[in-house]
This record gives C-alpha cells, structure tokens and sequence, in this order.
C-alpha cells in the first residue's frame, strides 16, 4: 500500500512510499482510509532524527471498513468510520472497535477525520470541568484544532465561553461558533472565570490561572508556544477569593480507550448532521503534504489541515 512515511531527506521529513499492508488482528477492523488530519504533535514528531525513515505515523484518519474485525466485534464491512491510533498516514489501517467509532454513510470523510485528537480532547477536557451551565470558561488557543470544538462544545454545554486568539481576524469567526468573549490575551480578561482550557502555555498558562475563580481549575493540554510557564510567588496566594485553585495535567491517550468509540461516533454525528464546525482551515491531496506540513510547523494554520488519499 502506499503510505505517508516517515523521510528525512524530504521536505518536512516526509514521503509518500510503498509500505507493507498492516495484518489486523482477530480484534481489529480494516480500513481504506479516505482522509487524515493533521497534528502539531505528529508532524513535529516526524523532524525528530530518531525516528527512522520508513516510519508511518498518524492519529487522525476516516475511511470505510474494507474487513471487519474477525472477533465480531465493531461496524461490519463498508460502515464509514473514523479512527484514533498510530499509523493512520497510509491506505489501510487496522483498528481495534474501541479506537473506532461509526459514521453516516454521506459523511464527509474530510470532516470526520479532524475529530479524533482534536474533537476527543476537547470533549474529554470540557467533561473533567463538570456542568459548564451559566459558567465562564476559558479556551487558551481557540483558533485551533482543540480550541475550536472545545469553544463549540462549551458553548453547546451552556457555558459563557470566553476564547482567546492572538489574530484579531479570528474573532467574528470564534464568536459565530459561540464564543462570547474574544481576547488577544487572558490578561486582558477582566471577570473571573471558573474553568480553564490551555492549549498554549507559557505566559497564556500563568495569566489564564490568575482569571481562575476559588475552587477553579486550569487543564493544560497544551503548550503552542513552547514557553516556559515561569509562576511568580504571588500567583500561588490564595486569599482574597483565589484560594483552592489547581492546575490539572491531560493526556489524551492516557485516557480509557474503552470510552473512545462512543464519544467518536457521537462527534461524527454532530459533524455530519452539521451541529459541529470540522475548522478545516487546508484541505488539498496528500500529494501535497509537504505544503500541508510546512502551513503547521510554521504555525500558520487556524484550525485543522486535512490531506485526501487521493
Ligand atoms: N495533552 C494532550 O493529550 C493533547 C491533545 C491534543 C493536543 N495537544 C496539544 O494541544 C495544543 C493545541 O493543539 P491543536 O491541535 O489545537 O494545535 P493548533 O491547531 O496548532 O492550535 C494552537 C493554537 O494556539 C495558538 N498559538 C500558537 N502558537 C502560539 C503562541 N506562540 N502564543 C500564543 N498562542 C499560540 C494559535 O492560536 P492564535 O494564533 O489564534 O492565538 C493556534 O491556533 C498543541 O500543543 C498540541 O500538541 C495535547
């Protein structure tokens, strides 16, 4: 089959090659994949010199099942589903159900393949804060893949959603996916809020934990900017209504994979049904990767790139 592979000798250290089929297990579906979406972490991944040509990564990836898992378990052949797992850049992918979830049939394939790191974080993030009805709720990074579901789901969950964005030219759009509050910067929010979503770091992480209410918490999921989070002493203090604030860790893949098949196939049904903004900011061939590559590394992108394996 021909895969996305990893290539240092290739601009964005990656090449479309002929690559071994996988052999799924008795557990796992085949798939054909259609599209793939990119992530920072991934295309950042593949730059890194110990990682050896010829590798196939990739966590984002929708298709149609080409075989069903032997077991019995997961959609029969020819369900369209999305998927989460390591090496999604290629024409076929084994799956296991749990890291699957199904699709309608006219689904976009595009679409679908920007929910599962970016659509599962957000979903798992926003479910950790508890009711968000008639809250403020911060979004660090909300242009982004993570940060627009989540500043669509807040909203969706009743929260005051309160979107940070450097680019002024994002916020009519961040608004219209139901941010209230859009600014350039969380020390320029002025009410407090009571939970935090920080895609960011750096000075975005010290700043949105200063916004944070008593009793709230800031989860950090990312860190965009690569800046150290330095805390000055007073950031700690916890009078005058700041006390019992934390900052809590996320790992996406250090969640149960058992709650992932449910959750994706929720969320390609709210992208089908057009409840939810995929954020496609490029779309071209896989062809075209390097363009792709290059659009995320430089940090130029606002929202999620989507390759087609055509
Ligand atoms: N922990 C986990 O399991 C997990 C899961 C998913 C993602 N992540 C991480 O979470 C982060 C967000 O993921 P993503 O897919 O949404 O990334 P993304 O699409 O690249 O979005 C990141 C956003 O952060 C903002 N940003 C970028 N550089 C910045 C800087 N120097 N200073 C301030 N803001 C900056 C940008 O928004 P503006 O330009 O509009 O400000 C950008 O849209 C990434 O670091 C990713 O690796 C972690």
């Amino acid at each position: 089959m021909r895969a996305l592979a990893v290539d240092h000798t290739s601009p964005g250290h990656l090449s479309l090659t002929d690559v071994p089929d996988p052999r799924p297990a008795a557990h796992e579906a085949l798939v054909r994949v259609e599209a793939v979406s990119l992530n920072f972490g991934e295309v950042h991944g593949a730059t890194r010199p110990e990682v050896p040509d010829g590798t196939v990564l990739g966590w984002d990836a929708a298709g149609v099942v080409v075989q069903a898992a032997a077991d019995g378990s997961g959609p029969a052949e020819g369900a369209r589903v999305v998927t989460l797992g390591e090496t999604g850049w290629a024409e076929l992918r084994a799956v296991p159900a749990a890291l699957l979830g199904t699709a309608p049939e006219d689904a976009d394939p595009g679409a679908l393949s920007t929910v599962p790191v970016a659509g599962l974080s957000a979903l798992h993030v926003l479910r950790r804060m508890g009711s968000l009805l008639g809250r403020r709720v911060l979004v660090t990074g909300a242009s982004g893949g993570v940060g627009r579901y989540a500043v669509q789901l807040a909203a969706r969950a009743g929260a005051h959603v309160v979107a940070i964005s450097r680019s002024s030219a994002q916020a009519d759009g961040l608004r219209s996916l139901g941010a209230r509050e859009v600014h350039p910067e969380p020390a320029a929010v002025r009410e407090p809020v009571a939970a935090v979503l920080d895609n960011v770091g750096g000075r975005h992480l010290v700043d949105a934990f200063a916004a944070l209410s008593a009793g709230g918490t800031l989860f950090s999921v990312g860190r965009s900017s690569e800046a150290d989070a330095v805390l000055p002493p007073d950031a700690l203090l916890g009078n005058e209504g700041r006390h019992d604030r934390s900052i809590r860790t996320f790992f996406l893949f250090g969640d149960p994979a058992a709650g992932f098949s449910a959750d994706l196939t929720w969320l390609a049904g709210e992208i089908a049904a057009g409840r939810l903004d995929p954020g496609i900011s490029w779309r071209g061939s896989w062809a075209r990767h390097a363009e792709a590559v290059q659009t995320l590394l430089d940090r130029r992108l606002h929202g999620k790139a989507v390759l087609d394996l055509q």
